[in-house]
């Protein structure tokens, strides 16, 4: 009995982590493309960036850039034109944003699901 208890607390704490993280949002795709608008000045439109100066962002895995924006936005990543850019940004719209790059075809050069 106490020891079923302590699993289902644990699980339950466990969920807390991750269940209630703010990362963990799940972030649309089409949104993010509306709200990429602003981005593609110097990310591309699909975040292959013209300019070398500007990262491409295209096909990075999507908790990456989530990490990125907020960082930018918090400070820990220090870089004034990001952080102009992220400053206003929700966690939803950092989550679209997200979704919308990563799921362009770019960095990455594994298939995708290659499960299925
Ligand atoms: C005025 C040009 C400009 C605009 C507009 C801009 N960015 Fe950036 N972005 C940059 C530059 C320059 C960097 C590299 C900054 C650094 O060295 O940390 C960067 C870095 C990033 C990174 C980190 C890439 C990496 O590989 O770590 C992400 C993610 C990103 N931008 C997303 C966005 C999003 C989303 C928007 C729109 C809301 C946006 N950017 C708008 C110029 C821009």
């Amino acid at each position: 009995m106490i020891r079923a208890m302590k699993i289902s607390t644990l699980a339950a704490a466990a969920c807390l982590g991750l269940c209630l993280s703010p990362a963990a949002l799940a972030g649309d795709p089409a949104a993010g493309q509306e709200k990429s608008a602003t981005c593609a000045a110097c990310h591309g439109a699909d975040g292959n960036s013209p300019l070398p100066e500007n990262p491409k962002i295209a096909g990075q895995y999507a908790d990456y850039l989530e990490i990125a924006l907020r960082e930018y936005r918090s400070g820990v990543r220090q870089n004034p034109i990001m952080a102009g850019m992220a400053a206003a940004l929700t966690d939803e719209d950092i989550a679209d944003l997200a979704a919308w790059y990563s799921s362009q075809d770019g960095l990455s050069v594994l298939p995708r699901n290659p499960v299925e």
